[in-house]
């Protein structure tokens, strides 16, 4: 709505997790090399947590280009609120598997027959599972009885597993000890620091065709920062807003109050405010009845 204002050739602040706008933070840049590593590897599970918003599924579809790049076959599975018949089915769709019904034990068979042609050719097969953390145990045991396939060169399928931090905590339940056992890499993405928001936003800006921009100063940027809490979803959705704001005003620079406003449509609360806001007493601790 508002590129050809500002001149740019695409949306800069999208909410697609789009491998050509992957800001290579140190974290993100080392969390791929550890998932490239670690498929490479062929040693295990690999697992990736982070809150909403700080990047994982961008990472992952980081990792499908490169294996489509190196052509290795991979299942990229992002709805994990399934049954173990869906997984296998999922399964056997993205793997392109012969199969005439998709039952388990055709799956299973029709898919180590593949895993072992990757093998001897010296390829890796991968699985991702976007969503981790909503995988139902049952559908998790499946998935780690399918990292257990092997041959002598190493294991057969390499397993990502990407979720919120929830999924960390469930990784520690005695039910999924054998699971955690099996666990070779852990990467978790935090929220960005002030100065990786201000990189994130302008090469934002300059990726969609506004190489040292003016339109947002420091000042701003350091409150799209406090308010995002640092969480890439949130700095876009700010971001965005806050240039559609600029554009109805026919202004070129933004505002205080325009971020006033947009944060307040999006009905943000950060740890800033509610300090100030509990110090001015506008925030009464709320106690039960008969306290
Ligand atoms: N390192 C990054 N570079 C570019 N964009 C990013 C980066 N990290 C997150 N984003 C953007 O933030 C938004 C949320 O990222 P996403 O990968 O969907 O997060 P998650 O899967 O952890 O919830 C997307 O618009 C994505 O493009
Ligand atoms: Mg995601």
């Amino acid at each position: 709505m508002y590129n050809a204002y500002f001149g740019f050739v695409e949306n800069p602040f999208s909410l697609s997790p789009d491998p050509a706008f992957l800001y290579r933070s140190t974290q993100h840049e080392e969390a791929l090399a550890n998932l490239i590593y670690g498929v490479q590897s062929r040693k295990g599970f690999i697992v990736l947590t982070g809150e909403v918003g700080t990047g994982k599924t961008t990472l992952l579809e980081c990792l499908r280009e490169y294996l489509e790049h190196q052509y290795f076959e991979f299942a990229f599975l992002f709805n994990s609120r399934i049954t173990s018949d869906q997984f296998f089915e999922m399964v056997a769709y993205d793997f392109n598997l012969q199969v005439q019904r998709t039952s388990k034990t055709e799956v299973l068979f029709a898919l180590n027959s593949l895993l072992v042609s990757q093998a001897n050719e010296g390829r890796t097969t991968v699985l991702i599972v976007d969503e981790a953390h909503n995988l139902e145990w049952d559908v998790l045991e499946e998935i780690r009885l399918l990292g257990n396939l092997e041959n002598r060169q190493g294991k057969l399928l390499q397993i990502v597993l990407a979720g919120q931090p929830e999924f960390d905590r469930k990784l520690d339940s005695p039910n999924l000890r054998q699971l955690k056992q099996r666990i070779v890499l852990r990467t978790t993405l935090v929220p960005f620091t002030e100065a990786d928001t201000k990189e994130y936003i302008e090469f934002r800006l300059d990726r969609a065709g506004m190489p040292s921009q003016k339109i947002l100063s420091d000042n701003i940027i350091s409150e799209i920062h406090a308010r995002s809490t640092g969480i890439p979803r949130i700095i876009n959705g700010i971001c965005d807003n806050l240039l559609l704001t600029m554009f109805a005003m026919e202004a070129r620079e933004a505002t205080i109050e325009m971020v006033d406003e947009v944060t307040t449509d999006m009905r943000l609360d950060w740890p800033t405010r509610r300090k100030i806001r509990s110090q001015q007493g506008m925030e009464q601790p709320s106690f039960g009845r008969g306290d």
